[in-house]
């Protein structure tokens, strides 16, 4: 009796053993981007391109491996409450790796902890070319300025002779700003004048009235994307700088995709470099594009922000994938150095090992109307697997 109870109760642990699941390994992604405040438009951008790549991929991953996204808002460019939030994320909800970031500002006083921690940072958006020499657990997916700002200026040294620059008062402005007017002297352009605008609530119809009086060929022009990009472009045209023969050019950010369609004929002409045009017509963009429209509406078209954070869940999800779900920091960042992706829909991407930053296309594209709709349609590759400039002019020699 004692001996069949025994087997019974062998039998049924067995049963019980095998019905549980596998320990599901999960691992825990601190997502930082803005969901409030007057950059929230930029951190949905953010949001809808991780939440995508997570919603059709995570299947994909091996059994019993899970990723957590946990988000947190940091309301903006806010240095002080992105430190309070990565902070609480390392130390309380543990995560194993951060990422999101749409602002330089938080990217930069935030590196200190992931060093401190060893905690993995990927950067989405944030690209503020000095971020990764803070902290050797910093990677980045998105792009510098000088990127797309240095080959552009090169390019508007063939067309224009005199140029004035309009930029927002921060550091990516201030990068976009010193990458064009090095591009464009070395041209033999000339910058007849340079301004600076309050990243923070700024009207732009004071600076393009002084641009109007200036008389300058082309006005170069940078802004964080978002609403600021559409504002801009408006007063522009409604103060007739078009009509006055003053082209206006920039980076990608100042025709960003998901604003363009609010921008208006404003926008047609207008010329710009950038590493992604959600109307390029490579098959891994028509297909990422189509996705994103069954997911967030037919008219809503993803920009440049939306595939930085696709592209930095790839990453992730193949940091994982090498790992089984065990996540060393030392062997993540070793992992990222490493990482290619002939695929991108911005086409194709690499780290590079000596600075974790991005190697990737860039092209000159014009605003046009296609089939009814603005598009920034790409005219040519201007520069194919570029570095970023500003560390190759620098490197020591
Ligand atoms: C940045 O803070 O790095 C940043 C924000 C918006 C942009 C570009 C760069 O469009």
């Amino acid at each position: 009796m004692k001996s069949r109870h025994f087997v019974t109760t062998l039998l049924l642990g067995g049963v019980m053993f095998c019905a549980m699941p596998l320990a599901a390994q999960t691992v825990k992604v601190g997502f930082m981007s803005t969901f409030s405040g007057p950059g929230a438009a930029q951190g949905d951008q953010l949001d809808k391109g991780a939440k995508l790549y997570l919603k059709l991929n995570s299947g994909k991953l091996p059994k019993g491996i899970k990723v957590d996204l946990i988000s947190r808002d940091d309301t903006g460019a806010n240095p002080d409450v992105a430190k309070r939030i990565a902070q609480e994320l390392i130390v309380r909800d543990k995560v194993q790796i951060l990422t999101g970031f749409v602002w330089t500002p938080n990217a930069a006083a935030i590196a200190p902890l992931t060093a401190e921690a060893k905690v993995p940072y990927i950067s989405m958006n944030a690209a503020g070319v000095n971020i990764l020499n803070l902290s050797p657990y910093m990677a980045r997916v998105s792009f510098t300025l000088w990127q797309s700002v240095y080959p552009l200026g090169q390019w508007a040294a063939k067309k224009f002779k005199r140029a004035y620059t309009a930029v927002s008062d921060f550091a990516p402005g201030h990068e976009a700003e010193e990458g064009f007017i090095k591009g464009f002297k070395d041209g033999g352009g000339e910058i007849i004048d340079s301004v600076r605008i309050p990243l923070a609530n700024p009207d732009f119809v004071p600076y393009m009235q002084r641009v109007k009086d200036a008389k300058p060929d082309v006005l170069f022009g940078f802004n964080p994307a978002g609403k600021q990009a559409t504002a801009m472009i408006k007063a522009y045209a409604d103060l007739g700088l078009a009509k006055a023969g003053i082209k206006y050019i920039g980076p990608g950010d100042i025709t960003t995709d998901e604003e363009l369609q609010g921008m208006g004929d404003a926008a047609i002409g207008v010329i710009t470099v950038h590493h992604y045009s959600a109307a390029a017509d490579r098959p891994a963009n028509k297909a990422f594009v189509a996705a994103y429209k069954k997911e967030y509406g037919q008219k809503l078209n993803p920009g440049f922000m939306a595939v930085g954070a696709w592209d930095g869940m790839d990453l992730i999800f193949y940091v994982i994938r090498a790992q089984k779900g065990k996540i060393d920091p030392d062997k993540t960042m070793e992992l990222i150095k490493h990482y290619k992706n002939p695929n991108s829909p911005r086409g194709p991407i690499a780290i590079d090992p000596e600075t974790r930053d991005i190697i990737q296309n860039e092209y000159l594209r014009e605003v046009r109307k296609v089939g009814g709709r603005l598009a920034n349609v790409e005219i040519e590759t201007i520069a194919t697997q570029l570095k970023d400039p500003w560390k190759e002019l620098n490197k020591k020699k």
